[in-house]
């Protein structure tokens, strides 16, 4: 029997009930391994496989067929015994993460597919790790050391999974570079992800906090996601309902928190995409390019330049976006402020309530571009906590509760960390 994850080329032939090959494009590239399934979680694999529901649909044997052909075209060993994966202990995380704050892993291991996911959370329930999860790492900070293992997505892979000439969808590895996959797209001539061009962070993290920026977030354009169940290794295909999106919000960020490990991430593209110019600075950016000549490659181009005139480059200076959430108050409470305030930005909600700028009230409280040596507030957008190198991640926090109480004291707003806090 033969069977395709839905939406990707990786397909599988079942030979019984405790073995499969399993036939992978990575790249170029195709990788093809024998699996062995005689314990958990490989056993489960073949039930979800052979089962009607989830996301695998049978295939012909040519269809594999074709997928094999061409790993022994491209000259590779076509069929090749699975190697074990191995942790490494003791990694630095540093380099791994935007905030670039010193911490190590105590194990550490990567993932190329579905299958190393896998045995990686076996590895850490054999061996009573505990297990955290690392995608781009754009937006964590690190407290201390992680204890346990930590396991770093890089499932790669871009796939057209539909087209009807217009409309198209699209899914991509977790492990690919978010940046990156949005201009492969616009490569293309696929539009809606424009306005989210050089948005730190992997394919794999957009949808845990609904990544967001000049009037588009991940839910637009969202289509589904693949997810390894971390307790018992099953793969899982959610809707857009079941992610449960809000402001930098999802499932995977509350109830189902820890309890899943994205894979895959698809969206649905447009040819002709109307542009979304709406928020001011692009607007402003695009003043020189007549309307009816813009495209969705202006627009990118647009929020890259605003971008990298108010953000700092993590590859530079260490950071993690906005490390702030932006606050909602009742309209009673931004009435009042207004009052005393009456420049203060605001942006009334459907719900009635009213969301406030961060950024202009941290640089109202007199924090904007406030340095304390190793780091400190970035100086041309408030919400950014900067490591200008050399800070530790018990740092970075103390100004964030400083930069909070005095926000709190001033204002009486609570701000809330947007950025995750791993080992506090
Ligand atoms: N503002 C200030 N001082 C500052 C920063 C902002 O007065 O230091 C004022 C601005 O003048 C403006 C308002 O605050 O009136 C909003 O500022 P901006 O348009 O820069 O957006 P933001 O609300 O500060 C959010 C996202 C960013 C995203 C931008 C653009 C959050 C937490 N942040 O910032 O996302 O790029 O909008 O859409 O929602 C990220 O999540 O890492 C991130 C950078």
């Amino acid at each position: 029997m033969y069977v395709r994850l839905k939406g990707t080329g990786q397909v599988y032939a079942i030979e019984g009930p405790t073995r499969f090959w399993d036939c992978q494009p990575i790249g170029s590239r195709v990788r093809c391994t024998e699996v062995i399934a005689q314990t958990w979680p490989e056993k489960q694999r073949i039930l979800d496989m052979v089962s009607d529901e989830g996301p695998w649909e049978r295939i012909e044997a040519h269809e594999f067929g074709k997928t094999a052909r061409a790993a022994s075209s491209l000259g590779m060993e076509l069929f090749t015994q699975r190697t074990e994966l191995t942790p490494k202990k003791s990694v630095p995380l540093a380099p791994l993460t935007t905030f670039g704050v010193k911490a190590s892993a105590q194990w550490f291991v990567e993932a190329c597919d579905v299958s190393d996911v896998r045995e990686a959370l076996t590895w850490a329930s054999t061996h009573s790790q505990p297990l955290t999860v690392l995608g781009g790492g754009s937006n964590m900070l690190l407290h201390q050391d992680v204890e346990g293992l930590v396991l770093r997505i890089a499932i790669k892979g871009v796939e057209l999974v539909q087209e009807d000439g217009e409309h198209v969808q699209v899914s991509a590895g977790a492990g690919e570079v978010w940046h990156d996959f949005v201009m492969h797209t616009l490569d293309q001539g696929w539009g809606g992800l424009e306005n989210l061009s050089l948005i730190p962070g992997s394919v794999g993290a957009s949808p845990m906090q609904n990544i967001g920026a000049y009037g588009v977030e991940i839910k637009d354009h969202f289509a589904w996601l693949d997810a390894v169940n971390v307790a018992d290794g099953s793969l899982k295909r959610f809707g857009p309902e079941e992610c449960d999106f809000g402001y930098r919000e999802s499932v995977f960020k509350r109830g189902q928190k820890d309890r899943w490990v994205i894979v895959r991430v698809a969206f649905n593209l447009q040819r002709n995409a109307p542009l979304r110019m709406g928020y001011g600075a692009i607007e402003q950016e695009l003043q020189h390019v007549p309307v009816s000549d813009r495209t969705a490659r202006d627009v990118s181009e647009a929020v890259i330049r605003i971008r990298q005139s108010k953000l700092p480059d993590p590859s530079v200076v260490g950071n993690a976006g906005s490390f702030f959430k932006n606050p909602t108050v009742s309209a009673s409470v931004a009435e009042s402020l207004l009052v005393t305030y009456p420049d203060m930005p605001h942006f009334p909600q459907l719900s009635g309530d009213v969301k406030l700028a961060a950024g202009w009230l941290i640089e109202q409280a007199g924090w904007k571009g406030v340095s304390r040596g190793t780091h400190g507030v970035h100086d041309k957008q408030a919400l950014v906590l900067v490591n200008h190198g050399g800070a530790t991640g018990a740092e970075v926090w103390q100004l964030a509760q400083d930069v909070m109480a005095s926000v709190a004291d001033k204002f009486g707003v609570h701000l809330e960390p947007e950025v995750n806090q791993i080992g506090l």
